[in-house]
């Protein structure tokens, strides 16, 4: 079983993650069955925790962690259907996985950073199954 639990001011700790990926997209094997994953997207060892969040003054206090839980969902037209793509900050490792998988249409320098008519199904399926 899947657990990720936040930690005050600090990273996912998970467990039983099937599996894990670096920023490059290589295969991660972590090295205990508990582990905490960057939250605040400043750790030097990515997706993992490396502590530097304290020394940051990391705070997840900071009034919108209900927002962080919330699901956003961005509605657009790809290939002449229309998708729906759910996306909870809090359960993102924030690690650019889905725009190195499908850079076309996950791309956060844009606004919005989900623009499904310059993409196709494959690639956001990708991303899905990922
Ligand atoms: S949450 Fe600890 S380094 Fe990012």
């Amino acid at each position: 079983m899947t657990i990720i639990k936040p930690m005050k001011d600090g990273p996912l700790v998970a467990q039983g993650i099937p599996n894990l990926k670096d920023p490059v997209g290589a295969d991660v094997k972590p090295e205990k069955p508990a582990f905490g994953l960057c939250r605040f997207g400043q750790s030097k060892n990515k997706p993992f925790c490396d502590g530097s969040h304290t020394a940051a003054g990391f705070s997840s206090d900071n009034g919108d962690a209900k927002l962080r839980n919330t699901p956003i969902q961005y509605t657009g037209q790809v290939e002449g259907k229309s998708v729906t793509v759910s996306y909870t900050p809090v359960l993102c490792g924030h690690i650019a996985e889905c725009q190195r998988l499908h850079k076309q249409v996950f791309d956060p320098s844009q606004k919005p950073w989900v623009q499904h008519e310059n993409g196709n199904l494959e690639g956001i399926l990708s991303v899905i199954n990922a």
